[in-house]
């Protein structure tokens, strides 16, 4: 009977690991629901009569047990950098040309464009192609253990697909989609609790978690930018072509990703993704545009905590619509005039703004 177990427990995990792959990375899901779900079913079962045969990347293994202690530090194996930002085309321009100078090439310099997801850093360390850690970014050189946590996450596989490296560590955001931002705060709302002010607070808060179980339900999910380091493989020697990569070991990768010869196609990336940022299922508040050449990117280098190869084009601030609902003014003993506005903004800090006027 385990013997056949086993296979079958083999085969079921193949199954549901090629149905995830389709589902989160390749974004093409290729099954109903509700086959997945059978599989599933058939995997506890099998696994809940043959408790030798789990072991810790399977499947049903995503909702972790509690954790021992609050979030212990990690050391990451290299830092967590940081990015500059620009605000305009023209401070893009100005970055630009301190490429070209230290580069003296007269040659087009290509980029990998990214929507700059609004933020929550993790690394992600897999050995032998099993998650082993993964880790907040704490102050770049050390971050909380989130292990527990991330395995919950439906995108992120417990186990690398293909030609995969000895140890891999990966970095990329965690954020929470708006259509899972909108239901947590209905369902809090129905429960009469303290709704998130928006989903970059949500993930941060869902993520962080010592419950693995309720970072579960959050449904938080990831896209991979970047690698910090790599052992066992030879990568491509173009950032773009890195992440494709990713994507072929079972990484999510934002889709939106693109390539561009020059800083015109920056821009012209930057104005299309604007346009559709409201329809993305998304936040985002800019643009990360990283010079796509490996070895341009290490002539280049680094300042301080950010390299000078990359850049992040932050859109304007979105100004929250503020309906005025109710106006209170009083007149104080000292003849100072108190006003209190009643707005209808959701966020519950700036319900009430209160202001003296003399
Ligand atoms: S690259 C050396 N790419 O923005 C590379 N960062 O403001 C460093 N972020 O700490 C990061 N989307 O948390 C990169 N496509 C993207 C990103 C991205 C969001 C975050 C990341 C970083 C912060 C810097």
């Amino acid at each position: 009977m385990s013997d056949t177990a086993e296979k079958l427990i083999a085969e079921l995990k193949n199954k549901i690991e090629e149905y995830n792959y389709q589902y989160y990375v390749l974004d093409n899901p290729n099954v109903p629901d509700a086959e997945f779900d059978r599989c599933l079913k058939e995997l506890i079962n099998l696994e809940q009569a043959n408790p030798h045969l789990i072991t810790p990347d399977s499947p049903t293994q995503k909702v972790g047990g509690k954790l021992d202690s609050a979030f212990p530090p990690i050391t990451h194996l290299t830092p967590m950098l940081s990015l500059d930002n620009v605000f305009s085309d023209e401070e893009f321009s100005a970055f630009e040309q301190r490429i070209n100078n230290r580069l003296k090439s007269q040659d087009k310099i290509g980029f990998t464009c990214e929507p700059k997801l609004d933020r929550l850093a993790v690394s992600v360390v897999y050995r032998n192609g099993l998650l082993d850690v993964a880790a907040t970014r704490g102050d770049g050189k050390r971050g909380e253990d989130v292990t527990q946590n991330i395995r919950t996450l439906a995108s992120v596989p417990l186990k690398l697909r293909g030609n995969f490296p000895e140890l891999l560590d990966v970095r990329g955001e965690v954020f929470m989609p708006k259509s899972a931002f909108e239901q947590i705060n209905q369902s809090a709302i129905d429960a009469g609790e303290k709704t998130f002010v928006n989903p970059r607070n949500a993930a941060a808060g869902s993520l962080r978690q010592l419950d693995p179980a309720i970072t579960a339900k959050r449904k938080l999910a990831v896209y991979f930018y970047s690698i910090g380091t790599v052992e066992g493989v030879e990568l491509p020697e173009e950032h773009y072509a890195r992440l494709m990569q990713l994507k072929a070991w079972g990484l999510p990768v934002c889709p939106e990703i693109s390539l561009v010869e020059d800083s015109k196609g920056c821009l012209e990336y930057y104005k299309k993704i604007a346009q559709k940022r409201a329809q993305l299922s998304y936040e985002i508040d800019g643009i990360v545009y990283k010079v796509n050449d490996v070895e341009l990117q290490q002539e280049l280098g680094f300042v301080a905590k950010a390299p000078r190869w990359a850049i992040a084009h932050k859109f304007p601030a979105q100004e929250e619509m503020t309906q005025v609902q109710a106006v209170d003014f009083q007149v104080g003993r000292t003849g100072a005039m108190g006003v209190t506005l009643n707005s209808n903004v959701s966020n519950r800090e700036l319900n009430q703004s209160s202001c003296l006027a003399h």
